[in-house]
């Protein structure tokens, strides 16, 4: 002990020892519990967002020839394209990194991160895309755009 210093009695260094670990305790209980909502989230994944049972219908009239959109479905993005008198559902989200593709027209779908290139297949045309795009059913019903499972 240096001079000058007060010598702390058994009571203070138990005061202190006793708030270093309730503060311990505090930051492991928090920790803990910011934990657990990730892994809720794993174990039981939200539903369906989209409603319904995994599908979602677009009125026709909204989607004209040529024309192309990302919708949700059990939320995924979805990309879904009009041409040439018929309508693909692909996945929006490229094979490679993940990122939104998009409809350039002429049949051709890019992804503007690297440049993967896809057909209304979804089949890699180029770039670094590993696998193609996965598609959906679609059907048209009535005057709607259906995509995803009846
Ligand atoms: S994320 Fe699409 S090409 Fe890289």
């Amino acid at each position: 002990m240096a001079a000058g210093d007060t010598p702390q009695t058994p009571t203070a260094i138990g005061s202190r020892r006793n708030f270093l670990n309730m503060a311990l305790g505090t930051l492991t209980a928090i920790f803990s519990v910011s934990l657990l909502g990730p892994l809720f989230r794993f174990l039981w994944p939200r539903g369906d967002k989209s409603g319904g049972e995994g599908r979602i219908g677009i009125p026709a009239e909204e989607m004209l020839v040529g024309q192309s959109r990302i919708v949700l479905l059990r939320g995924e993005p979805v990309l879904v394209i009009r041409d040439n008198n018929m309508v693909v559902a692909l996945s929006a989200v490229c094979t490679h990194l993940g990122c939104l593709v998009k409809y350039q027209g002429g049949g051709v779908v890019l992804c503007p991160c690297h440049a993967a290139a896809f057909d209304l297949s979804g089949n890699v045309t180029g770039g670094p895309a590993p696998r193609p795009l996965p598609s959906y059913p679609v059907k048209i019903e009535g005057n709607q755009i259906v995509i995803g499972r009846t």
